[in-house]
Formats: structure tokens, C-alpha cells, sequence
């Protein structure tokens, strides 16, 4: 028997806060995720919609060194630019919450504990990479060296973007840290382990008894089970300074793994929204719970979370978890690094007002059931040959006639003709279908449903002409017209979880308001007599050009800094004057502030030669922690001067940008050893 659910919480993935949301995202959960709760909001049902942003782990330590600023800066910026962006295309969440705010620490914490205090993690010391001169332990993505499979000299340790392969550090040749370029040695370290191997029966039981979930959900799950040794613990405490305090004696500078805390933040984001009410969402067995995700994310949402609310006890387990496969960009991967994807929050300053065209080629082109692509000149096809032809075309028809016979008063249908009571029936018939699909998760199809309800008015019209049966039969152009306004009526209706820009503009053309999705079984929402508003374009067409721009925009690599107001060029020198400048590299081993000064870094080099020390005026630019194992370019044999009573040897050499802050030189290869002539 279908179990009988009172409530459901839906969640969208959390989006890592280290950089703008794109389409492969929205494609992958936030579109899906947001169509399902505003039907089910539509159908009167009590649905909360949770998400947030996802604001540790170490990809945000790794942006946060790249832009020279510390993790909590970068969060700050994403968070916001994310949430934004989200609100103006749409997406109904109820809370977007943050994984740094203090209700989450304390919620993932409570969680971590009462699992330590039950005893289910295993305790293990394991041997890792260590870095003695930046003095922490590395995470996987700060280890490079040389891939085992195919020699590919740039691979991280967790995965060789070459080959494809995924690696442990240890296989790496030749380690080298990120942090430091030094060789990094292993060291032991204890972690918490959650001993997945041992909980595979209950785990399997729990997904077994989830055959309706979609194929490429169940049959990842499974297979990981079946295959090789099955499942194996996974560390849920990491050595790492940005993330959650490992609430547990002995365990300072660990933090809880990021995959721990951040489904857990699904949990702290309810609270935030119903501090009151929230656990009858979490905890009680007539609660639904749903998690939509990209395909990356199945063995986090399927097995891990499960396993840890399973554990600690009291929680209601996912009841479906609709992952997408990716959407891939003109043909190719989506790729941040190499800026391959189309960034929400320019589509919506180059798109003004468009939010609905993309949702729609988002959803008809969804990687449902396998990878897709996103082309621009799709997006152009389906606004102007579905969009404007056959939806806008439609109601635009059915306002102006109405305008234009009746001054804008819906008419009285009379007399119905077969015909028309077959389209009646088709259209009362619309929302079921709609919503069985979207029930099931098949968003396209209930979409394509909803476009056939536009396409059932256009070719209404078309076939009864009213325009020309005017001048003959205006009774009969009454019952048309009334038709063809109900018609409209129950788009605006239907087409609001996928379309709410226009769906709302649509209910104000008609002057419609306070009905929703279970109105449109109806058809007889208009009355007649009821009057309309003037009406308005609900779609444009969308010329060459601007798609043209976009294609072009894509091809040209990002810009690599802002334009800088250049200096003029300085006299000339000559070769003979430069030649006596000692410019060589270095690699700094210490840094710290000069006692009572808020500018001033001394500095110890080395320089290949011998170690010495320089005192630089970076102190505002760089904490000295940051700047461990910095390389540099050093003007050796500037004469010696005393600085705050330090002497100094020689200056290293910094760009100024056009904010007048000084930075480092970055070289593209590191490939010099300390004392390299520059030349
Ligand atoms: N930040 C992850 C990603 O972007 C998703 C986290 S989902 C959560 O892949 F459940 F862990 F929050
Ligand atoms: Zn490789």
C-alpha cells in the first residue's frame, strides 16, 4: 500500500560558496526541485523548500588562496551573488541558509556527538601527507605530482584531470605540496571513521526497499555495494582549519568532514525557517523527504546521509532522491576553470525579464535520464518557434478577438458543438496528466502536457476562425471565444510551476487571481461578463544577434585582470645599467610582522646562495602565515639598509594594481629552483 504522507520537505543540493551558480546547476536540481514545490504549493499541499549555501570544504580554502583572500571573504561574496541570483530567476526556496551560520555548527556538532557518544564511528590513525614547511597536513587537491597511469606530471591527489583517474595521494610521483612546493613527508593522524562497511546490510535493506527511485539512482547505489569490496569507512573528520570544530577531546585542528556537515545543514536550514515546528518535518514517520541533486551527488545522498541519520536515530530517511545526469555547453563539458558555462546572474543582466525563456529550455532539454546539451541556438529555436509561435501566438489571438468583439467583456458560451466539448474535455484532463509526470519527476514530459494545452487553443482557433465567422454567426464566435479564454485561464494556471513570470503576467492580462493549480479541472474559471485587461506580448522573439554574442562571449577567455590604467613608460636605461641588478628567485621560508608596525613583513629568503633576511612593505597585503613558501623575485644586491633596527638585504619585486595594493608575481610554471637569474 502507498504510504499516506501528511508534509513534504524538499531540498535542493546546497551549492558550494565558491563561485556563481550556472545552468548545468539549475538544469541539474534548482529547476526541477523548484517546478515540483510550486505544484505542490499549487495543489494546496503543506511543502517546505530548503537550501542554502554549502561554505566549507577545501575547494573554498583553494579559491580563497587564488584570490588572495581568506575563506570567509569568499563565502561572504558567493553566498550572497548565489542567493540573488536564485531569487530573480525564480526559485521559491522557503530558507536559503549558510553552512557558516552558528545553528548549523551547533546542529552538525550535536549530530557528530551523539553518534561518538553511541560509539559508531571507528577511531583509525592514518599515515598523510604532511607539509613541514607550511606546518599542516594537506588535503588531496593541495598535492600535484606525477600521475601514475599516464605521466601527466599536473595531477591532484584525489583525481588526474588527464586520464580521467581517480587517485589517492599517496599514488602520486614525485608529491609536491600546493601550499609550499615542498616535498610533503607522511605523518600519522587519528580520524573518526563512519564504518560504512559494516552498515552495508542495513543500507542495502533501505535502498532495496526503494525500487521506485529513478534508474540511474538505484542501480548507482547498488552497484557500489556489489561490486569490488562494497563500501568502505570514509573519515568523517578531516585535518584541515576551515570547517567545523570536531566536538571531541583530542581532536584539535580536525574539522568535520564537509560531506558530514553540509546534508546536515538540509536540517539546520529547517530549523532556521520553522524554529518551532521543524521536527515534524525531520521526525515523524507521515513526513516526506526528498533531495534533488546532480548525478555527483548520489553517494552522499543515498548512502552517507542515510547512514548517519539511520545511526544517530529519530529521522525520517530520504523518500526519493531525483538526481539529474550533467547538461554540457555548445557540445563540451561545463568548466569553471576554463570559464566553458553560462553564469545565471549574466544571463539575467544580458536577459532582462527573460527568466521564463530559459527556464523552459532548461526543463524541455532536462538531463533527465541521460547527459544533454545546451546549445544557443537551441534557446533561440525553442523561444521562437514554442514560446512566441505556438504559446504567445495562442493567447495573443484570444485577448486581442476578445478586445476587439466584446471591448473585453469574456462572452457567454452557449451552445457547445462536439467539437468544442471535445476540447473542454481535453483541457479539464490537462492538469492530471501534468501532474502525473511531474509526480514521477518527469518534468519534461509534464512540460511538453502543458505545451500541448497551448497547442490544443492555437489549433482551436485555427480551426473554427472565428475572425472570419463574425460576420456570419456571432453566436457561435460567443461560445469560441469563451472557449478560448478558458483555455487561457488554465494555462496561466498550469504553466506556473514552470513559467511563474508568465503565469503571473498571464493572470493579470485575464484579471484573474486568487485560483491555483486545482482550479484548472475546472473550465469555466472565466465568467462571462468578466472583464479583461488590455493585453501584452508574453513572449519576444529572439533575433540572431543576441545569440550570436552570447556564442562569441563564450569563446573569449575570461579577461585575466581588470584593465589597469598603465603608467608611461619610464626614460630609457641601458642594457649595460640593467645588467648590474642581481635579479634572482627565492622562495620565502618565514615571514612575520615587525614588531610595531602595521606595514612592515620581515621576511627570511631563500636565495639559492644563502638564507637572508628582507623586510617588505606588504604587511597590509598578505598575512605572513599565507605567504609560506611564496616564490619571489629578489633584488639581491640592493645595498643593505637597517629597517625598525633589522637589516635588510636586498627588496623582492611586487606589482601594484590599480587599487595601489601590492601583489605577487605569479610565474605560470614554477619550474626554477631558488637563485635563478632573472633576466
Ligand atoms: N556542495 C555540493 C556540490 O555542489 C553539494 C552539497 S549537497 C549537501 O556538489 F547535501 F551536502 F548539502
Ligand atoms: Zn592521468
Amino acid at each position: 500500500m502507498k504510504k499516506e504522507f501528511k508534509r513534504t520537505l524538499v531540498t535542493a543540493a546546497l551549492p558550494y560558496a565558491n563561485g556563481p551558480v550556472h545552468i548545468g546547476h539549475i538544469a541539474g536540481c534548482y529547476l526541477p526541485s523548484d517546478i515540483y514545490c510550486r505544484f505542490l504549493r499549487g495543489k494546496g499541499a503543506d511543502v517546505k523548500f530548503i537550501c542554502g549555501s554549502d561554505e566549507h570544504g577545501v575547494p573554498i580554502t583553494i579559491k580563497a588562496k587564488k584570490e588572495n583572500t581568506t575563506p570567509q571573504a569568499v563565502v561572504d561574496k558567493y553566498h550572497k551573488m548565489m542567493g540573488d541570483a536564485f531569487k530573480e530567476f525564480g526559485i521559491s526556496f522557503d530558507v536559503y541558509s549558510r553552512t557558516s551560520s552558528k545553528i548549523h555548527a551547533e546542529t552538525a556538532s550535536a549530530i557528530f556527538r551523539e553518534l561518538y557518544d553511541k560509539g559508531i564511528f571507528t577511531e583509525k590513525e592514518t599515515e598523510q601527507y604532511y607539509d613541514e614547511t607550511a606546518k599542516q597536513f594537506l588535503a588531496d587537491r593541495y598535492i600535484t605530482g606525477t600521475c601514475p597511469r599516464c605521466s601527466n606530471p599536473n595531477a591532484y591527489g584525489d583525481q588526474c584531470e588527464k586520464c580521467g583517474s581517480s587517485l589517492n595521494a599517496t599514488d602520486l610521483i614525485q608529491p609536491k605540496s600546493a601550499l609550499s612546493g615542498s616535498t610533503p613527508v607522511l605523518r600519522k593522524t587519528k580520524n573518526w571513521f563512519l564504518p560504512l562497511d559494516q552498515l552495508q546490510p542495513k543500507i542495502k535493506a533501505y535502498i532495496s526497499s526503494h525500487k521506485e527511485w529513478k534508474p540511474n539512482v538505484y542501480g548507482q547505489c547498488m552497484s557500489w555495494m556489489e561490486s569490488g569490496e562494497g563500501l568502505q569507512p570514509r573519515a568523517m573528520t578531516r585535518d584541515l582549519d576551515w570547517g567545523i570544530p570536531v566536538p571531541v577531546e583530542g581532536a584539535n585542528g580536525k574539522v568535520l568532514y564537509v560531506w558530514f556537515d553540509a546534508p546536515i545543514g538540509y536540517i539546520s536550514a529547517t530549523k532556521e525557517l520553522l524554529p518551532d515546528t521543524w521536527e515534524q518535518y525531520w521526525k515523524s514517520d507521515d513526513s516526506r523527504l526528498i533531495h534533488f541533486i546532480g548525478k555527483d551527488n548520489i553517494v552522499f545522498h543515498c548512502i552517507i546521509f542515510p547512514s548517519v541519520l539511520m545511526e544517530h536515530g529519530g529521522f525520517v530517511l530520504p523518500d526519493n532522491v531525483p538526481a539529474n545526469e550533467f547538461l554540457n555547453l555548445e557540445g563540451d563539458k561545463i568548466s569553471t576553470s576554463r570559464n566553458w558555462a553560462v553564469w545565471l546572474h549574466e544571463y539575467l543582466e544580458d536577459f532582462k525579464g527573460k527568466q521564463d525563456v530559459l527556464r523552459y529550455v532548461l526543463c524541455a532539454n532536462a538531463p533527465e535520464t541521460k547527459d544533454n546539451d545546451f546549445t544557443w541556438k537551441d534557446f533561440q529555436t525553442r523561444n521562437n518557434s514554442e514560446l512566441v509561435a505556438i504559446f504567445g501566438n495562442f493567447v495573443n489571438r484570444a485577448l486581442v478577438l476578445t478586445h476587439k468583439f466584446y471591448n473585453g467583456s469574456v462572452p457567454s458560451a452557449d451552445i457547445y458543438t462536439k467539437e468544442d466539448l471535445l476540447v473542454l474535455e481535453e483541457l479539464a484532463g490537462a492538469p492530471d496528466k501534468i501532474a502525473a509526470s511531474i509526480e514521477q519527476f518527469r518534468f519534461r514530459e509534464a512540460l511538453s502536457e502543458l505545451m500541448n494545452v497551448a497547442r490544443l487553443g492555437n489549433k482551436y482557433l485555427a480551426d473554427t476562425e472565428p475572425w472570419k465567422l463574425i460576420k456570419t454567426d456571432p453566436a457561435r464566435v460567443n461560445t469560441i471565444m469563451n472557449v478560448a479564454l478558458q483555455i487561457c485561464a488554465n494555462l496561466a494556471l498550469l504553466c506556473e510551476p514552470f513559467l511563474p513570470f508568465t503565469a503571473k503576467k498571464l493572470a493579470g492580462m485575464l484579471n484573474l487571481s486568487a485560483l491555483s493549480w486545482n482550479d484548472a479541472t475546472k473550465t469555466d474559471n472565466l465568467s462571462a461578463g468578466h472583464t479583461i485587461n488590455k493585453e501584452e506580448l508574453l513572449f519576444e522573439k529572439i533575433e540572431d544577434a543576441a545569440v550570436e554574442t552570447q556564442i562569441a562571449k563564450l569563446k573569449k577567455p575570461e579577461p585575466i585582470a581588470e584593465p589597469t590604467t598603465s603608467k608611461p613608460v619610464k626614460e630609457a636605461t641601458t642594457f649595460d645599467e640593467f645588467s648590474k641588478m642581481d635579479i634572482r628567485t627565492a622562495t620565502i621560508l618565514e615571514a612575520a610582522v615587525v614588531p610595531k608596525t602595521d606595514k612592515l613583513l620581515k621576511l627570511l629568503l631563500d636565495t639559492g646562495v644563502d638564507q637572508r633576511t628582507v623586510v617588505s612593505g606588504i604587511a597590509q597585503y598578505y598575512k605572513p602565515e599565507n605567504i609560506i613558501g611564496q616564490k619571489v623575485c629578489l633584488l639581491a644586491n640592493l645595498e643593505p639598509r637597517k629597517i625598525k633596527g633589522i637589516e635588510s638585504k636586498g627588496m623582492i619585486l611586487m606589482a601594484e594594481n590599480e587599487k595601489g595594493e601590492l601583489c605577487f608575481v605569479s610565474p605560470i610554471t614554477t619550474d626554477f629552483s631558488n637563485g635563478s637569474m632573472v633576466k
